[in-house]
């Protein structure tokens, strides 16, 4: 195989043929297996708990209500130096933090029994009221630049935003909702723990393995160095798996109990109470500009849902004071504490939904000024980052506008509202939006090996979680050393070969890449041979004398210094921008969206999306263009279809499983046609490569509430769009 084909995956075959082992497909020789038995209610103490009936069960082993704090100590929150998605850890105390939450762990023979038991298990409580929405009683509202001091965590303002907005001939004034919603990955959260001897090994599908090797070391008051983490292929993080997870903890006091390894999946239901989620959302953005459509001023305030125990944090002004070149921005971003797991990073976090609401805003400027939606953005396009006054170090984002217009045929648009139907009667709306996703960078590690048969090995810091990183890694060794990436034998997210950081807020490749680019040149060294061209490794090794030739590199994020790299070694999180001391950088999309409205069932369909993204370099276009089309369909997800389901009475999400929570799925998706600027930005790393896993999705949700609103002339401002909602207004 030609190693510079595009189209090669090298997971594929693994994958189509079933041969790619997950996590908790590792089962080691005795299996026990655990389950938990849940809260029935939302907020209180549990008073006892009674496993009398679930002991009963044949083949149980072990029934565990609490967990001494001397067993199980603190793993802290990921948000504030610690381990855990959460710092609240169930069964190490009597409160009841949020409906579905552990409150006995059983371990039994087999699957069945454990079930059963932990479906039998009772308990009285105290139950106390709590608040589970925005509005809810009892809800507490905080400024977060107060509550959390930190200069990540400070409100962006620059110029005089209140003032521009009040002289500003055209002024949008828009409050939109996003709703609380689940990630609901294929894998579900799970995980085999078994001891060899004092070692703890740990199989689980996991974005971030080093915060679970040093997360359940310090719970268990173990040397860190004993914690064997691996994380295989990911059946899907999304960002619900890229911490540690309060059941390990437990699991490992349960497999030391019973002396066996023991396997847990949680339950589709359970994972959407306890795993993170996305946190609902309100913002109220305020846009001025002038009567030709320069944006002028924009307002951006925002509350979003934490839980009572921890302050996840909102970032989304980030993003939005960065769409255009707005010189008077003003930013105010709220935490509402509710009584819910702590909520958490969901792909596109905060981009996704800032976006919404700046690009809902920025389409009626368009239209209350006449002007084209594309040329209207083109013409607010920044030249150079408006918050801190440095320049991008690469900024494609018209050429992804003017590149998507021409593909989509945007010119054949009449601009008026309701203009445009179908032959069989539907309104037909085009919409436009774009996005910017920040470009951030951690440390890694990589230890690349050559044995004297050629065969090439690969350790790098990065978890592969479908996304293609994998791909990426294998091609660039096999691209720069002329072999065949399939002949290069990768090991990822091994917290025994290199350290492990979390992968997430799409830094994976950006951050992967520079350190194997800078082992390939060590090992070029090492081995002798000029620093590019095709090299006869087996010669090559031959001639050094040793039987293998291995060496191991690192790299660190623009202005990073060797305490990021002491982070990651201790498994906590330590990544660089957008903004570097010398340039900011973000990647970009321009999504383009048909919506075609039933006239009598106001069903709405999305036959066609063309999507063009500027991510620097393409590392691997097979996967690059897999991942943009996977964002748009979580787009079109995020617009039509998915809402976790809150019942203030009862707290808890009520839709939880597939069948209560519609995803998009293939009736759902038509063409989606993708490209990429394809740049290299070779400010952000020697690679090239900036982030695309997550501004694939970014402004999708956005492109098809313009689009609705080209087709009926009425602007939708919650999320999702149901039926029941363009009934009306047909
Ligand atoms: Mo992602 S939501 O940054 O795992």
């Amino acid at each position: 195989m030609n190693p510079a084909r595009a189209d090669h995956r090298v997971d594929a075959r693994a994958k189509v043929t079933g041969a790619l082992r997950y996590g908790v497909d590792r089962a080691p020789d005795d299996l026990a297996y655990a389950a938990f038995a849940v809260a029935t209610i939302n907020r209180g103490r549990v008073l006892d708990v009674d496993t009398t009936a679930a002991q009963r069960v044949p083949g149980v082993q072990v029934v565990i209500t609490r967990i001494d704090r001397d067993e199980l100590g603190s793993q802290g929150f990921v948000m504030s130096g610690g381990y855990g998605f959460q710092s609240f850890q169930p069964l190490v105390g009597d409160q009841i933090a949020y409906r579905g939450q552990p409150i006995a762990l059983v371990v039994a023979d087999t699957l069945v029994a454990a079930t059963e038991a932990a479906e039998l298990v009772t308990a009285r409580y105290a139950e106390e009221p709590f608040a589970v929405t925005l509005d809810g009683p009892g809800a507490e509202t905080l400024v977060q630049a107060q509550a959390i001091p930190l200069p990540m965590t400070e409100d962006l303002a620059v110029g005089d935003a209140d003032r521009a907005f009040a002289a500003a001939p055209v002024q949008v004034d828009v409050e939109i909702h996003g709703p609380p919603q689940h990630q609901v990955p294929m894998e579900l959260i799970s995980s085999v723990v078994r001891w060899r001897g004092d070692t703890l090994v740990i199989h689980e599908g996991s974005q971030n393995s080093g915060a679970i090797q040093h997360g359940v070391a310090q719970q268990l008051g173990i040397d860190p160095a004993t914690v064997e983490m691996i994380s295989p292929p990911v059946g899907g993080g999304f960002g619900q798996k890229n911490s540690l997870q309060p059941h390990i903890g437990p699991l490992a006091v349960a497999a030391r109990r019973v002396g066996r390894p023991v396997k847990l999946v949680l339950t589709r239901t359970q994972v959407f109470h306890q795993a993170s989620f996305r946190p609902a959302s309100r913002h109220r953005v305020r846009v001025g500009a002038d009567s030709s459509g320069r944006l002028l001023a924009a307002i951006h305030e925002i509350d979003q849902q934490t839980s009572r125990q921890d302050l996840f944090p909102a970032l989304y002004t980030e993003v939005s004071s960065r769409l255009y070149g707005i010189t008077n921005f003003r930013g105010l971003q709220r935490l509402v504490r509710t009584d819910v797991q702590t909520p958490g990073y969901m792909r596109a976090p905060f981009e996704h939904i800032a976006t919404f609401a700046m690009e809902s805003a920025v389409d009626q400027v368009a239209y209350a000024t006449g002007q084209d939606p594309v040329a209207l953005r083109l013409a607010n396009d920044a030249d150079r980052d408006p918050v801190t006054g440095l320049p991008f170090s690469s900024r494609h984002v018209a050429e992804c506008l003017r590149r998507g217009a021409k593909r989509f045929g945007w010119a054949d648009r009449t601009p008026q509202p309701r203009s445009m139907r179908a032959a069989d009667g539907s309104l037909v709306g085009w919409g436009v939006a774009i996005g910017a996703y920040p470009g951030s960078t951690c440390p890694a590690v990589a230890v690349l090996c050559v044995d004297g048969s050629g065969t090439v090995s690969v350790a790098v810091t990065g978890h592969e979680m479908g996304q293609g990183i994998s791909t990426a890694v294998a091609r660039l060794v096999a691209g720069d050393l002329g072999v065949e990436p399939d002949a290069v034998r990768l090991d990822l997210a091994d917290s025994r070969r290199t350290p492990q950081v979390l992968t997430a807020g799409s830094w994976g490749t950006a951050t992967a890449l520079p350190a194997v680019h800078a082992a390939l040149r060590e090992l070029r060294r090492q081995l002798g041979v000029p620093d590019t061209g095709p090299v006869d490794l087996r010669g090559a090794v031959a001639a050094s004398g040793r039987p293998e030739v291995e060496v191991r590199a690192s790299n660190l994020g623009a202005g990073q210094d060797a305490s990021a790299m002491d982070r990651i070694r201790n498994g906590t999180l330590a990544f660089a921008g957008p903004a570097y001391p010398d340039f900011v950088t973000f990647s970009y999309a321009a999504h383009f969206v048909e919506v075609r409205i039933a006239p009598l069932t106001g069903q709405i369909r999305v036959p066609r999306v063309v999507s063009v993204a500027d991510c620097g370099r393409v590392a691997s276009p097979v996967t690059a263009a897999s991942q943009l089309r996977g964002g748009v369909i979580w787009g079109i997800g995020a617009a039509l279809r998915e809402q976790s389901e809150v019942d203030p009475r009862y707290g808890g999400f009520l839709n939880a499983s597939y069948e209560g929570y519609p995803i998009a799925v293939n009736a759902d998706i038509h063409q989606i046609d993708v490209d990429f600027v394809d740049e290299p930005d070779p400010r952000i790393n020697p690679v090239g490569v900036k982030g695309l896993g997550e501004i694939s999705m970014v402004g999708v949700a956005a492109a098809v509430v313009n689009a609705v609103y080209h087709a009926t002339g009425t602007r939708f401002t919650r999320l999702p769009i149901h039926i029941e909602d363009v009934l009306p207004v047909l």
